[in-house]
Formats: structure tokens, sequence, C-alpha cells
């Protein structure tokens, strides 16, 4: 039901309010956020809650946050000053405002966030997001700064309220949480926890409900998503291979796509999917990091350089258009330059069409953050800025490679400029091509005509 910001609203709550009360969120870091502050959003929605996107005007005002470089967690920060003066300010009208930490550095720092930050009524960690409602009715009954980080046994999917109507024709869906791979520079095994597969019905369901409401395109996400291992109704374990199965049995899903995946979880019937399920995308994000086997070593990969190799190989076999991103990190410590070379080679070789790159930043708790000698900071920012080149260069390529070819894009919504609309390609480009409003949330063939590195432009074949 719309809200009517006039009229008297009673709310689940039981409660009635002349307003609805405003919720602000930011969101950092992975798409596994994204989700989950989607979800925190349906969870407040039924508590009464409008979102807004004006923090001086929120009632509760919700970080989402990501631990997984120093310069994400210390930016969490740096917003809490401002909060804290917004709260200030709208203490001095009469307004109350709570402030919120939720997500990875929630769950990493605890209590030590309301000793840096007291103006924090709340520091939730990721497993407890179903508790938001029970948690803002304490602070309401007079409790204050409250931690809640604990690893609870209950499903947290599960008990969090059914999807809202989709906003897009694509949407993120979390299969699979946690890690248990302790790679030596990550922190997620902690700020995640274990990993933990969701139930494959639980999943269709929620994949059917989003599909009711119009969405076209699943993304399916896991800090190790194709380490999948749900329970199917059959009592065994699906993988993701199963998993995608199931879901591409739903009429009106046309697309699915997953990330982020580890290479050695890149099982044969999740390859032979890539050949068969023509729901599935041509595209895979399969992170190397590193190049040099002893670095792949000291950071605890299980994998060497032509594990990688072998395994882009029988991929391509199997999907010879795929289209193939990554996630590099430089100045691991000890990475030498001949270690970094190697890495340049690597991406010089296999091609890729897409690619994440990251300095490496030292993780309180992870074992790499000991590790002697650490490399220099300019050191790793000269790296880092001929990788990013190497990697600008290949993204040119493989965009430029489209020109003059037609291909299916799933329009998301307006573009920028009157009467453009964005989508993506199979091959996960941004595509802009003049068309109709009403052709958001179709699949419509469009012939590129040209490419920039971050996205392409064409034409519709459809007469408009
Ligand atoms: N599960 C995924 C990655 C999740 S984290 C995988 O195993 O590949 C996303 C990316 O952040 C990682 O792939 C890595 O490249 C980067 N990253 C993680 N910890 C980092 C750190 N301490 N410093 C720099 N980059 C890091
Ligand atoms: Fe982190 Fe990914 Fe390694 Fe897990 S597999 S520890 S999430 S980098
Ligand atoms: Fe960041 Fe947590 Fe995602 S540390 S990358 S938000 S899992």
């Amino acid at each position: 039901m719309p809200f009517d910001d006039a009229a008297q609203q009673t709310f689940a709550d039981g409660e009635t309010r002349a307003e609805p009360k405003r919720v602000f969120m930011r969101t950092f870091g992975c798409q596994m956020n994204v989700y989950d502050s989607e979800r925190m959003s349906e969870a407040l929605a039924a508590e009464g809650y409008v979102e807004t996107s004006n923090p001086a005007d929120a009632d509760l005002a919700i970080l989402n946050t990501c631990h997984i470089r120093e310069k994400a967690a210390e930016k969490v920060y740096s917003d809490l000053g401002r909060l804290r003066d917004i709260k200030l300010a709208r203490g001095k009208g009469g307004k109350e405002t709570v402030i919120a930490v939720a997500g990875c550095v929630a769950q990493a720092e605890g209590s030590e966030i309301v000793r840096r930050a007291p103006a924090v009524d709340l520091v939730v960690g990721p497993q407890s997001y179903h508790r938001l409602p029970e948690l803002l009715a304490r602070l309401r009954g007079g409790e204050n700064a409250l931690v809640e980080t604990a690893f609870p046994d209950e499903d947290k999917f599960a008990a969090l309220p059914k999807r809202l109507p989709a906003k897009s024709p694509t949407a993120f869906l979390t299969v699979q949480e946690g890690c248990d791979k302790f790679c030596t520079f990550c922190v997620v095994p902690y700020t995640r926890g274990m990993e933990y597969s969701r139930p494959v019905s639980a999943l269709v369901d929620e994949a059917r409900r989003l599909v009711d409401r119009g969405v076209k395109e699943l993304t399916l996400l896991g800090q190790n998503v194709n380490g999948y291992h749900g329970e199917r109704a059959e009592g065994d374990a699906a993988s993701l291979a199963g998993l995608i199965r199931e879901l591409a049995k739903i009429g009106g899903l046309d697309r699915i796509r997953y990330m982020t995946s580890h290479p050695r979880d890149m099982t044969d019937d999740l390859i032979a999917a890539h050949r068969d399920e023509d729901k599935l995308m041509p595209f895979l994000h399969l992170p190397f990091q590193a190049a040099s086997d002893r670095v792949l070593a000291a950071m605890n990969r299980k994998h060497t350089a032509d594990d990688y190799r072998a395994l882009i190989a029988r991929i391509r076999a199997a999907r010879p258009d795929i289209a193939l991103s990554t996630d590099i990190i430089v100045g691991f410590p000890g990475e030498s330059d001949e270690d970094f070379e190697a890495t340049l080679a690597l991406v010089s070789e296999i091609g890729f069409a897409h690619a994440f790159s990251f300095k490496y930043s030292p993780r309180p708790g992870t074992p790499a953050a000991t590790i002697d000698p650490q490399v220099p900071e300019d050191v790793k920012r000269d790296r880092l800025e001929r990788l990013q080149q190497l990697v600008e260069a290949g993204y040119a390529r493989f965009n430029g490679a489209l020109v003059g070819q037609t291909i299916p894009v799933l329009f998301e919504k307006a573009g920028r400029r009157d009467g453009q609309l964005v989508g993506r390609s199979p091959y996960w480009q941004l595509v802009h091509a003049d068309a109709p409003v009403s052709m958001i949330g179709q699949i419509v063939d469009v012939t590129i005509d040209s490419a920039k590195a971050n996205s392409l432009s064409g034409v519709t074949a459809m007469p408009i």
C-alpha cells in the first residue's frame, strides 16, 4: 500500500502516526551487501519505514559496511562523523535519529565502533538482519549502544519478510554466504562466517516471487557461489549447476548469472551448464589474484597459475564466446617485480573482458598482515597503474570486437539522454540505445555501432 504522507497511518507495530518514519541507507562493498540492504529495507517497510535519500530527513540511518580493504572500512568513520552532526542538529529540533552500523565492519569491529563513534545506537552483523525490528524496539524501550554480532542458529533468510515488488528487471539472489577457504589476505571468513548454502526450495520460491514481479534476470550471489551445496527435496545436496538447472525451469526467467566463483570449485557440471543451459549467460567472474605460484601459495589459494590456465581452456572449450572477468591483487607481501610481471603476462594471455584490481591492504587478524616484508605503498601504486592500463586495453579489445554484431540486450532503465535506454549484453557490458520506455524489462536485439572501454552503444533491430 502506498503511503499518504498527510494521512494518519497505522503501522505493523499498532502505532498510529501522522508521518511515516524515514530510513536512510548507504551501502558499501559487494553485491551481497546490496542484496542485504534490499532485504533490510523490506523488513523495515513492514515496520512503516519509507526510504529517503537525504540523511537529514532520516529517523533511522543505516550504514551497510564493507571491511575488505582499509579504505572501505575507514569511509564508514567519516560517514559516521557526518551522521553524528546531523543527529545533533535534528536533536535541537526535537527529532530523534537512530544511527545503525550493519555489514562486515559491524561484524569485525563490534563494540569498538561504539567506542570510536559514540553517536552509534546499534551495531548489527550480517547474520542478524531479521532481528532489526526487535532491536529497534529495544532502542525505543530505552536501551542504547546495542551490539548484535552473534552467528545465530536461526536462518535469517527464512525469518526476513517476503520480497517486495521488484524495482528493476534484474535482481540479486543470495544463495550462499560465508567462506571456509581462508585466503591469507581476506577478512570474509571472519566477517561472514562459515560457508552456508540456502536450500533449493527456498531459492526457487524466492526466484518465482521475483519473476512474478517482473524480474527477467537473476544474479546468484555468494562469496564462494560455485561452492554452493544446498539441500534438495530429495534430501541430498544440489551443486550450483543443479540449482541453475532448477531455476532455469521457471517460465519468465530469461537470464541467470552467478558470482563470485573460486577456481577450485569450478566443477565439470558447472562448466557443462555453460555449454548446455541457454539461460546461463556467457559471463564468468573468476578471480585469479596473482600469477606467481609462490605468491598464490602464500595467499593459500590452493591453485597454481597453470591450474587456472587449464581451467580457462576447459571453460572456453565449453562456451567459446564466454566473457571472462577476474579479481587481481598487486603488492601482496613479498611480491617481487618478477612475480608482478607474471600477473601482467597472465592478463595478456587470457584476455579478460573485465577485471577488478586492488592494491593489497593488510587487514587486522589475517595472516598476511604480519608477513615480512610488506610491499611499499609507492611500488603498489605503480603496479596498480600498470595493471589497470593493461586491463583497460583488454576491455577496449573485447568491446571493440562486438561492434557490428547484433546482440540481445535486456533493457533495465532509462539512460541519461532523453529517449535512451540502458541495458546489459549477455556478456555483462552496459549497452545504450534509443528505445521507448515501454521496452524496459524486454530483451531486444541491438546492433552495436560503437564501443567504449566501459559501455557499448547501438541501435535496436526492432522497429520502434
Ligand atoms: N570470494 C572471492 C572474493 C571475495 S573478496 C574470491 O575468492 O575470489 C573480493 C576481492 O577483494 C577479492 O577477490 C580480492 O581480489 C580482493 N581483496 C580481498 N581482500 C583483500 C585485501 N586484503 N587487499 C586487497 N584486496 C583484497
Ligand atoms: Fe576471501 Fe574469496 Fe578467499 Fe574466501 S575464497 S577467503 S572470500 S578471497
Ligand atoms: Fe565487503 Fe563484506 Fe562484501 S567485507 S566485499 S561487504 S562480504
